[in-house]
């Protein structure tokens, strides 16, 4: 059971609700992005809703949980909640910030705060769940200093019906809580540019384009996974922030920056964060190939991960009759290491050699 405490957070009050938020809750939940990532809540959302949910927020209480509203400077910013502890000392948080007050470290300072009481009040663990492509929360959590633990496959539904895979976190108790930094920053301002390719976070918007060139032959030729369907697809792409964020992979689409066209993709995998290492992939669209664009593409990735990430070797493999991606990687400054036999898989079943390259950060000598 929690006490009805008035918790003090840095600038942020929390405070039980009461009949006076009815409005200011009613602004915050009637708002397309909670409508997305909250699809348990009415939408439209009305003032009768509100009403309900103050009602709830009651009874939550009663039952050994406890719901607040987060005020700064007496103006309500949002709302959050545990649940209550339940038979193995577990309780979870929860939280909705007004649109007006995102992006201002609400979820983060509060997410930390209502965990750190649930573990001075009995606790033993506090979880987090949020969506793969609420951005937002995931960063939020990592902030309040809580460890990513799993993935809960397909472990929402989402408003039309579809399903999306949830994040899980956890902070237990006697843990420093410290936030976890990420890997690798995102592009300043959202993308690279040198004016003839443009490169930007790849997202579900580009699933069509990512689909098309995937389904070429000369690039099935050289993927190592079988074809997918557009499900498969469009979840990969719901993944690629997350992936940021947490430093596992960094998914770019190239487009044309004339027109917008998508033209390819770019990618950073196989990351070794304690060796500072990572892979080069790359595609490009039939329609952009023999245009010099994955020569800018990477001359731009290699510059931003070598200027504003912990990078200092990137590698990449290519087949040994792939000419043209041999000519992208010299072009770009990679050198030519070793052969490894029979390592890549051919169509037909077979396996094939493959060639491995090297680009060392600029600062490193190739003997250091
Ligand atoms: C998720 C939500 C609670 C976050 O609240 P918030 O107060 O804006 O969160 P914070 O300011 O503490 O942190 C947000 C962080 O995410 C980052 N962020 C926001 N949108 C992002 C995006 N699209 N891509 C990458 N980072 C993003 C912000 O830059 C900030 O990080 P920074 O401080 O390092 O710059 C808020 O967006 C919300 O209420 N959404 C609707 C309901 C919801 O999703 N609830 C949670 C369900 S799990």
């Amino acid at each position: 059971m929690f006490p009805r405490d008035v918790i003090s957070a840095g600038p942020l009050l929390l405070r039980p609700p009461t009949d006076d938020d009815t409005q200011a809750v009613v602004q915050a939940c009637d708002d397309p992005v909670t409508a997305r990532f909250l699809p348990f809540l009415a939408s439209p959302y009305t003032a009768e809703d509100a009403r309900d949910y103050l009602r709830v927020t009651e009874e939550k209480w009663a039952k050994g949980g406890a719901e607040f509203t987060i005020t700064r400077e007496g103006r309500f910013v949002g709302s959050a909640g545990l649940q209550p502890i339940d038979r193995y000392g577990t309780t979870s948080v929860g939280y909705l910030v007004a649109p007006h007050a995102r992006g201002t470290g609400v979820a983060s300072t509060v997410a930390r705060a209502l965990a750190d009481w649930a573990l001075d009040h009995g606790a033993a663990r506090v979880e987090l769940e949020a969506e793969v492509s609420n951005l937002a929360s995931l960063r939020a959590a990592y902030k309040a200093g809580f460890r990513q633990e799993g993935i809960r496959r397909e472990g929402k539904r989402l408003r039309d019906g579809s399903r999306n895979d949830q994040v899980t976190f956890g902070r237990v108790a006697g843990e420093p809580g410290e936030a976890a930094e990420p890997y690798f920053p995102f592009f300043p301002g959202g993308h690279l540019t040198d004016g003839v390719v443009r490169l930007s976070p790849i997202g579900e918007e580009h699933v069509e384009g990512f689909q098309a060139m995937m389904d070429d032959p000369v690039v099935r030729s050289y993927a190592l996974a079988p074809p997918g369907s557009l499900p498969d697809y469009v979840r990969r792409c719901r993944y690629t922030g997350f992936w940021w964020m947490s430093g596992q992979r960094v998914e770019v689409v190239i487009e044309d920056a004339a027109t917008g066209a998508f033209a390819g993709h770019v990618q950073l995998v196989n990351v070794a964060q304690m060796l500072h290492q990572a892979m080069v992939g790359y595609s490009l669209a039939p329609g952009f190939r023999g245009k010099g664009f994955m020569g800018r593409a990477l001359a731009l990735l290699v510059e931003w991960v070598f200027a504003a990430t912990p990078l200092r070797r990137l590698t990449a493999g290519t087949a040994v009759d792939n000419t043209a991606s041999h000519r992208v990687l010299e072009r770009a400054g990679f050198t030519r290491q070793h052969i490894h036999r029979q390592l890549l898989p051919r169509l037909d079943g077979g396996w094939s050699d493959d060639v491995e390259w090297l680009l060392l950060h600029p600062k490193l000598g190739e003997k250091s």
